[in-house]
């Protein structure tokens, strides 16, 4: 059994890392080699100060390049013990990542390493078509086998009371000058690794949309049409909500992307609810739940897309300094 991660793992466990999701796909990690371990820090020139101030979001993307990072190990034979935040003097670095003992890929961790570059943020109108009891089984365990809760809301007035929270914290948001001027900086026309393309924005949201979609210079669509039928709102969170709580949210959500993906299904992401503490109490009232939202997905059967940009690994990578 190997007792340290090389390079060479590294660099390609970090490929598949790097396309995990991020607020406004600002790819706010990095990963360095130390002690023969794999580190997984949240990269604090990349934070969001106005839409983002806490970093649960940060740390949200470093938990979900960690669960990618995990299956590319175990895929390739080399599976990693994870330890959460393993320096108290160093909040910012996630996780630590050392070998456990060899074995072969489980069926599920190969299909969901498939997944991982069909993943993307699908903000287009979903098809009517419902998403069927396995799947959304499917989706609750994935939840579930990374110590999180994911919560289904159904039904037209759960639907419109969820909407009703989310559009009030869409608004508050949309008030900050700061915020407003991070979400269109982050939009992208031109091609480059980060930033979210125009093209991935989604049309433009109406006035009488159900759900409030973040801006991102989607293309404008014929006024007056609704955007979807209730589309299936899922809500992920954690018995606490501490910085760790965080990363673990983030496995847990990456889990649930790609085993929607797997599933076939597409998914996006709304977090304005969860960035207003207002609206984010009101929602866990709403569901009656112990314990702290952390992210919400609207699931469906989506029209074709394509994953979007991310830089290249070497910038995303801190490797020990080579002795002369
Ligand atoms: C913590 C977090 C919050 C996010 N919030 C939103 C959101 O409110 N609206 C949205 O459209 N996408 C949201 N996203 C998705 C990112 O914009 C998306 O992951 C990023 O642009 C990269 O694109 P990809 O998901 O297609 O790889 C969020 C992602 C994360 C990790």
């Amino acid at each position: 059994m190997t007792t340290e991660y090389t390079v060479g793992q590294l660099r390609a466990a970090v490929t598949d890392a790097v396309r995990a999701p991020s607020l406004h796909n600002t790819q706010p990690w990095r990963f360095r080699l130390h002690d023969g371990g794999i580190e997984v820090a949240v990269d604090p020139l990349r934070g969001l100060p106005a839409t983002d101030p806490t970093g649960w979001g940060a740390r949200i993307a470093c938990g979900a390049a960690l669960f990618n990072l995990r299956l590319a190990l175990a895929v390739a034979g080399t599976p990693a013990t994870v330890r959460l935040r393993p320096y108290p003097a160093e909040p910012d670095v996630v996780a630590r990542l050392t070998p456990d003992v060899p074995r072969r890929p489980t069926p599920t961790e190969q299909s969901l390493y498939g997944a991982i570059g069909r993943r993307f943020s699908n903000r287009a109108p979903f098809w009517p078509d419902p998403v069927p009891a396995e799947a959304r089984w499917r989706l609750g365990e994935a939840a579930r086998a990374e110590q999180c809760w994911l919560e289904l809301v159904i039904g037209t007035s759960a639907v419109n009371a969820f909407a009703e929270v989310a559009r009030s914290a869409h608004r508050v948001l949309e008030r900050d000058p700061a915020y407003v001027a991070e979400r269109v900086a982050w939009i992208r026309s031109e091609p480059a690794p980060d930033g979210v393309p125009a093209t991935a924005g989604g049309p433009q949201t109406e006035p009488q949309d159900l759900l409030p979609q973040r801006g991102f210079g989607g293309r404008n669509r014929a006024p007056g049409r609704d955007f979807e039928p209730e589309p299936l709102v899922a809500v992920l969170g954690t018995p606490g909500n501490t910085g760790t709580d965080q990363v673990v949210a983030g496995q847990a959500l990456q889990r649930v992307l790609l085993t929607a993906t797997d599933a076939g299904l597409a998914v996006s992401m709304l977090s304005q609810p969860i960035e207003v503490p207002a609206a984010r109490e009101a929602l866990r009232l709403s569901l009656g739940r112990f314990g702290t939202p952390q992210m919400v997905m609207r699931v469906g059967y989506g029209q074709p897309g394509r994953a979007t940009p991310r830089r290249p690994v070497d910038e995303v990578l801190d490797l020990p300094v080579a002795r002369a």
